[in-house]
């Protein structure tokens, strides 16, 4: 039932700060964890493959993992065919449903070339687990809305947690209730962004770093539900060719993990000089957009986890003010099956 709420996609949204920490928990208390991030560090290569939101779970990933000088190297499944592993490469396999044939088939050439498969998956005992050497799981409970949700919010938490494990790194994951709850504070800020994209033809979101997985994924949010053509871009690279669409109004949204805010400053001010409409979401400081969401996270390991709720809400309430069912876009499965 969707409790009150108009849709399964908001409901799930709402369930964010819970199902995070138990994911969190599961990890925690999973006995494999150990083994999984022995066989990782003695890896010569790790290699990321997943498909659609998963992917930018991925995606995410294996910037963090690239920073630490690990050689990380993120693939769309259905690309699987460009990449040669060995038996020295860990694959990490993310995927909620388990069941995404393109992913599948990716992993079982990874396989023939005798590399480890590491799955995580929202599915005990899918597909994909079992195709596995090692298995590990978000706990996000069954997601009903075919836009995924919830379920990424608790794959980048799962991936944040094997991440801090790797590297050894100390992340006050006590708090990320809080940055999660924080953040749907904020949904009648997402509300008014998402009514006025909702206007437009097209938009880009621009991020750096960290962030940009989280544009990508804003964009294909919106892209998915609203059905507005929205594009992501790494921030420095729009002024290569992008720029060139911009005229007045043109909407441009930037996401701020808070890391390369100074950068993205001037970005903002090179899209506001050629007439561009510009939204920020942001942590911990101004990126002086024309509006914005400006969240406050004292540990910016964790900003990623108030960025997710927002883009997933701007595309929800897009989607609404154009008039769609969120929870059953056009055109798409909620598990893609076929290559
Ligand atoms: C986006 C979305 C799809 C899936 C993709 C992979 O909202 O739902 O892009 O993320 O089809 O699905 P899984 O994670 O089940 O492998």
């Amino acid at each position: 039932s969707k409790e009150g709420f108009e849709y399964y996609m908001l409901k799930e949204i709402y369930e964010t700060p819970e199902v995070v920490m138990d994911t969190l928990y599961g990890l925690k208390n999973d006995t494999n964890i150990d083994k999984i991030i022995d066989k990782i560090n003695s890896s010569k290569r790790i290699i990321v493959v997943a498909a659609g939101t998963s992917y930018h779970a991925g995606l995410y990933f294996s910037l963090l993992l690239q920073r630490n000088g690990y050689t990380t190297i993120p693939v769309v499944a259905s690309e699987y065919y460009n990449i040669k592993t060995g038996p020295d490469d860990s694959v990490i396999a993310i995927s909620q449903s388990g069941e995404t044939m393109d992913v599948i088939m990716a992993i079982r050439k990874f396989k023939e070339n005798n590399s480890s498969i590491i799955s995580l998956t929202n599915v005990i005992e899918s597909a994909i687990s079992r195709e596995s050497d090692f298995k590990i799981y978000t706990r996000a409970g069954p997601e009903i809305g075919v836009a995924a949700t919830k379920t990424f919010t608790t794959q980048i938490a799962a991936l944040t947690f094997i991440w801090s494990k790797i590297v050894d790194k100390k992340i006050n994951f006590e708090s990320i209730g809080d940055v999660i709850r924080s953040s749907l504070d904020k949904s009648g800020e997402a509300r008014r962004i998402g009514e006025e994209l909702a206007q437009k033809e097209n938009a880009y979101y621009l991020g750096r770093g960290i962030s940009l997985p989280l544009a990508m994924e804003g964009s294909l949010k919106i892209k998915e539900i609203a059905y507005l053509h929205a594009e992501a871009y790494p921030a420095g690279e729009s002024k290569h060719g992008p720029i060139a669409l911009i005229s007045n109004g043109f909407p441009v949204v930037f996401v701020n993990t808070g890391e390369f805010t100074e950068e993205l400053q001037s970005n903002v001010q090179e899209m506001k000089a050629r007439g561009a409409l510009t939204y920020g979401i942001s942590i911990n400081s101004t990126l002086n957009t024309h509006k914005e969401i400006l969240l406050k996270v004292s540990d910016e390991n964790l900003a990623v986890f108030a960025l997710s709720p927002i883009i997933q809400l701007i595309a929800y309430y897009a989607a609404l003010a154009r008039g769609n069912n969120p929870d059953r876009p056009r055109n798409l499965a909620k598990t893609v099956t076929v290559e």
